[in-house]
């Protein structure tokens, strides 16, 4: 039998999922699985198809094309580390491992350093759409040696989404750049996610009906908001529960599960000292209500106002659908703005243009607007800010009245908002002139002598106040 071109360690769902992509595309594909029960399965439900299951490591080595190019789907930690170490012995010089997990950066650099050191090739990639992106075309955020990602291209493009005719898969960066920008990529989709359901949450105290929620996502489906997340949840709301007839939201307990990527993304923000308050209020908003029974049992304690909203509903659905686009804007403003700060850190040159190209398609993040994230850094590489570019600038500018009144009805009806505040809040802060920090500098001198730079001098020049003594 010929020799395959490519590998994949790993059967789950996406394993399964990218096999057949990568295989429908004109490749021969080995795969290899620890439970080879399910080897066997997922060969012999695929008849005619160009695939080797293998029983053994060493078959599954043995039955690829050299350079082998070897791609792990299994539970990020422990477990890449468990089949690379596996792989070591069995692998020659200059073969390639692509982990296609959600790993985290920092292990994906570790791991480009340890392989590299032995003579072999890595790829840490963030691969992002679900179970039907890896089937039909993920977007793919390789990170690596140019060198091997060049090697890996063809595979690669030909099994990405297309977004306007461009593949969804670019070289990100060296080392673990790639799972960097999944991770977020991921920030962003938790932004998202939290933002609609705020949208939805006031939408449910101003009495709109599962089907009428339908027809407000899918009317912004059609419009300037269209993503894939807003398409998603139309859909949600439109699904019956087989076994009480109600809508299926109704019936689905309100916590919510979470992986990692989200709260990586705020540790990475902190350590980079770049505001992402709206990932921070997403991420936040997941863990407030997996404590479920803390929050029933609170909400018989502490008061607030009856959480119903009133007036027209037609009006309401422009001022919410207002309100989600400008909180959006910033979620990825933001989200930007760390990719810039730690490409910055770590030297590796990303490109805000490319990476957004890339994010158009395939991805749980795609969406209309991404065109326009693309278009700002294509015509301006250097943006400091993407509220700043043109397109955004008039938006948010058009938006922010309605955007307010989004808030202030909804904190009014006592409805949490935190990602829609959180958003409001770093707009208004970014686009202040003054803040109240004066203040501040003033309290941390008087406690610890720690200094200030005054109104009325150049800046850097430090003052000190004797202030009074306060403790008797
Ligand atoms: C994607 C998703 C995918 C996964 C997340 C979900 O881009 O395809 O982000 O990677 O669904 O890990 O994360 P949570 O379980 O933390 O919501």
């Amino acid at each position: 039998m010929s020799k395959s071109d490519f590998g994949l360690i790993g059967l789950a769902v996406m394993g399964q999922n990218l096999v057949l992509n990568v295989e429908s595309r004109g490749f021969q594909v080995s795969v290899y699985n620890r439970t080879t029960s399910v080897t066997d399965e997922f060969v012999a439900a695929h008849p005619g198809k160009k695939l080797v299951g293998a029983q053994s490591l060493e078959d599954f080595v043995q039955s690829l094309a050299s350079p082998r190019k070897i791609m792990i789907m299994v539970k990020a930690g422990g477990p890449v580390d468990a089949v690379i170490e596996s792989l070591i012995p069995l692998l020659d010089k200059g073969d390639i491992i692509i982990d296609g997990g959600n790993s985290l950066y920092t292990d994906t650099e570790r791991r480009d350093k340890w392989l590299g050191d032995l003579g072999f090739r890595f790829i840490g990639a963030g691969v992002s759409g679900g179970e039907e992106g890896a089937r039909k075309g993920p977007a793919i955020m390789p990170g690596g040696p140019a060198s091997t990602w060049e090697v890996m291209q063809p595979i690669f493009e030909s099994i990405a989404a297309k977004a306007e005719g461009e593949p969804c898969v670019t070289h990100i960066g060296p080392g673990g750049a790639g799972h960097y920008v999944k991770m977020i990529h991921n920030g962003i989709e938790y932004g998202d996610m939290q933002l609609i359901c705020e949208a939805y949450n006031i939408f449910k105290a101003a009495g709109f009906t599962a089907d009428e929620l339908g027809q407000v996502f899918s009317d912004w489906y059609a419009g300037d908001l269209e993503s894939y997340l807003i398409q998603i949840t139309a859909e949600i709301f439109k699904q019956k529960d087989p076994e009480t007839g109600k809508p299926i939201v109704d019936v689905i307990l309100d916590t919510a599960g979470q992986k990692g990527t989200g709260k990586w993304t705020i540790m990475n923000a902190v350590e980079n000292a770049v505001v992402i308050s709206t990932i921070n209020a997403a991420v936040e908003a997941r863990i407030l209500s997996s404590m479920k029974d803390k929050r029933v049992a609170a909400s018989t304690e502490l008061q607030g106002p009856k959480s119903e909203i009133t007036g027209d509903k037609a009006a309401l659905v422009k001022k919410v659908h207002d309100a989600l686009f400008a909180s959006k804007i910033i979620s990825y403003a933001q989200g930007l703005d760390l990719i810039t700060a730690m490409s910055k850190e770590k030297g590796w040159n990303l490109d805000l243009g490319k990476i957004a190209a890339i994010w158009r398609g395939g991805c749980i993040i795609r969406a209309r607007f991404l065109n326009d994230i693309t278009d700002a850094y294509r015509t301006d590489p250097g943006l400091s800010n993407l509220m700043l570019a043109p397109f955004f600038k008039n938006l948010l500018n058009e938006f922010q009245q309605n955007w307010r009144e989004v808030i202030s009805m909804a904190t009014l009806a006592g409805i949490p908002v935190p990602a829609f505040s959180a958003s409001l809040g770093y707009y208004d802060s970014y686009r202040a002139a003054f803040l109240p920090a004066n203040l501040l500098q003033a309290q941390r001198d008087f406690f610890g002598a720690h200094t200030y730079e005054r109104t009325d001098k150049p800046r850097g020049e430090m003052f000190h106040t004797n202030w009074p003594d306060v403790i008797g």
